[in-house]
């Protein structure tokens, strides 16, 4: 039984290098697909959306594209660098375009296993990240893993990559996402 894993996150502007928040996202989901996932990405410029606008019924391509992966989703990924002490305005953003799936059978994330990241360059703001991303989760009604993963700066991220200790936190957080899935899809007839 295949799962059905959405991927968001990243950042725009890294002009050549890559993102760190993105690199963390696609680790964690490698790890997903290992485990039986098939992954679907939505990252950095196809993050570039329009100013989420709850009166309008016009939606771009991408937002359109993002919609619909999430409403066919059994786990969802997400990533954020840290803003200021917070999620960054563009996933903030992109997570705000679930609001048009407030009218769905499964409303917003329900009954999706969510894993979060939160990446910075200082001690404080990833965690701060990380835990506004739960938030977030909680409040869109998703299941946050309970392992969530903070990439931070030297000495956890000396190559450029995350260290071996937050990568192998990713790669967990990959196959529990997959396996909770799993075990939620195989409980559809039990639940009803
Ligand atoms: C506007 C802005 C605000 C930032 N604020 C924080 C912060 O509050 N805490 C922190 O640890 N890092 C902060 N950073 C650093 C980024 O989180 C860090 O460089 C991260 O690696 C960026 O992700 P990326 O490599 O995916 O672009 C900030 C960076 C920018 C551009």
């Amino acid at each position: 039984m295949s799962v059905r894993l959405v991927a968001i996150g990243g950042s725009i502007g890294a002009s050549g290098r890559p993102s760190r928040t993105e690199t963390a996202l696609r680790r964690s989901a490698a790890a997903a697909v290992a485990a039986g996932a098939e992954a679907e990405f939505f990252v950095g410029e196809q993050l570039r959306l329009p100013l989420y606008d709850p009166s309008s019924a016009v939606r771009d391509l991408r937002a359109q594209q993002l919609l619909e992966a999430v409403r066919r989703a059994d786990a969802v990924l997400i990533a954020s660098p840290a803003y200021h002490g917070a999620v960054s305005g563009l996933v903030k953003n992109a997570l705000d375009y679930f609001e048009d799936l407030r009218e769905d059978s499964r409303p917003y994330l329900e009954q999706r296993v969510v894993g979060c990241i939160g990446v910075g360059s200082g001690p404080q703001g990833p965690a701060a990240a990380l835990r506004s991303l739960r938030d977030i989760v909680h409040a869109l009604r998703g299941w946050p893993t309970p392992l969530g993963v903070v990439v931070g700066a030297a000495p956890t991220d000396l190559s450029g990559g995350p260290d071996d200790r937050t990568a192998a936190q990713l790669d967990a957080m990959g196959t529990e996402l997959t396996d909770f899935a799993r075990i939620r899809t195989a409980a559809r007839p039990l639940l009803g």
